[in-house]
């Protein structure tokens, strides 16, 4: 048999916008035996991920559960399940991942209508809102923290104009959820889908999602049994637009993470108790606390990057708290700076997309990942690293600007 080296992953700083460091004790979570995903012991789990995943969302809906794959099968999942073919859709786009949105709605049958901002930017809550009352879209799909820009979108009053219009309200939370507030309820979000490997620190593979009510009501207007047919006989009722996903049908995933729990897929089970200890993990923090601890790295890199003369993208206005985009300075080869990161550091940043690619590193301080002790290695190795490729900064100075912050608190 062909030799394969023993697994022996290199120790690694991770300061990207994910995926991110995984604390031990998610890690250890995963090393326990395996449950069948109908055991009471395991459904118990299930049930606790649940309770744990509406308090990190600051919802009291009764929905609340891990779709299983990475953050786009909870974005795809609410989509193909809140979309019927020859729904108008409203999507603002201010980076890649309203793109995304775009295309899993047209996928979807959906009649999108975009509003487009330059990147590095948001939209006021106003325009979004105009655009609605304009379009009168059934459902509005919006990104909160942009990774591909590092910005933040406010959401407070969009959810009023989508009620007057009888639109749902989506939210890709993916890199904000627990570590910067997303408050479900209290902004009026019908669906938000979360990820786990950003500030929740788990490694991909879950898609956390939750959804109120109203988005419920038009689920199981989509389901079969719910109107008395059976599989093929939507000629009966040709006004049926069923949900056109098997894996990613809520209203099936639904009925499994109920207490009726009829079979659906065959749940990931080690990942769950993954989401579980990171979700107890966010829990014992709290999230003020966290969201806090986030701000505080936050301002700590910044006052380094800014001490060594680097420029931020973007508007200041709208920086994502967890997210920090640096322009890459004039004359740099910013991936021969990246692989020098990390080949000698073991320091991992992120490059960018589109329109910023060669243009922008971003720098991620989420969850695990975001700590006092990276922020003060990223910013001596990056200065370190930034000398040996011709930079006139002054040595030292982003360290000591960072520390300063710390002492302030
Ligand atoms: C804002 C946002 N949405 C969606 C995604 C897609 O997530 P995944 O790669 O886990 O499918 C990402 C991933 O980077 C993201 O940052």
């Amino acid at each position: 048999m062909k030799y394969y080296r023993d697994l022996a992953p290199p120790p690694r700083t991770i300061m990207t916008p994910g995926p991110v460091e995984v604390d031990p004790r998610v890690l250890r979570a995963m090393s326990y035996p395996i449950l069948g995903q109908f055991d009471p012991e395991f459904t118990a789990l299930m049930n606790e991920t649940m309770d744990m995943l509406r308090s990190v969302f600051m919802t009291d809906n009764k929905w609340a559960y891990p779709v299983d794959g990475t953050s786009r099968s909870g974005i795809e999942a609410v989509l193909v399940s809140l979309i019927e073919p020859g729904d108008r859709v409203l999507v603002p786009i201010y980076g890649r991942f309203g793109h995304l949105l775009v295309e899993i709605s047209k996928r979807c049958g959906a009649e999108v209508v975009t509003l487009e901002k330059e990147w590095g930017s948001v939209f006021a809550p106003e325009e979004i809102v105009a655009a609605i009352r304009k379009f009168r879209p059934k459902l509005v799909a919006v990104v909160h923290g942009e990774t591909s820009t590092g910005r933040l979108q406010p959401l407070e009053g969009i959810s009023e104009a989508c009620r007057e219009a009888d639109a749902l309200l989506v939210v890709d939370a993916v890199a904000t959820i627990g570590g910067v507030k997303v408050a479900a309820d209290e902004w009026g979000i019908d669906a938000v889908i979360g990820g786990t490997q950003k500030c929740l620190s788990v490694p991909a593979g879950l898609a956390p999602i939750t959804y109120n009510s109203r988005a419920e009501a038009k689920l199981l207007k989509r389901k079969r049994i719910e109107r008395g047919l059976l599989m093929g006989d939507e000629a009966q009722d040709p006004a049926f637009r069923p949900i056109q996903s098997n894996y990613l049908d809520l209203s099936q995933l639904q009925d499994y993470w109920s207490p009726a729990r009829l079979n659906h897929h065959t749940e990931a089970t080690t990942m769950l108790y993954a989401l579980r200890e990171g979700l107890r993990l966010v829990l014992e923090e709290g999230l003020e606390e966290r969201f806090a601890r986030h701000r505080l790295q936050e301002r700590a890199l910044v006052a380094g990057i800014e001490a060594m003369g680097l420029g931020l993208y973007g508007d200041p206005a709208s920086k994502m708290p967890v997210v920090t985009c640096i322009e890459i300075p004039d004359g740099i080869d910013g991936e021969a700076v990246r692989s020098m990161l990390l080949g000698d550091f073991g320091i991992e940043i992120a490059s960018s997309f589109g329109p910023l690619k060669g243009r922008i590193w971003r720098i991620g301080t989420m969850g695990y990942s975001c700590s006092k002790r990276n922020v003060l290695l990223t910013l001596g190795a990056l200065e370190a690293v930034l000398l040996r490729h011709g930079c006139k900064l002054e040595a030292g100075a982003a360290v000591q600007a960072a520390m300063d912050v710390y002492k302030m608190g």
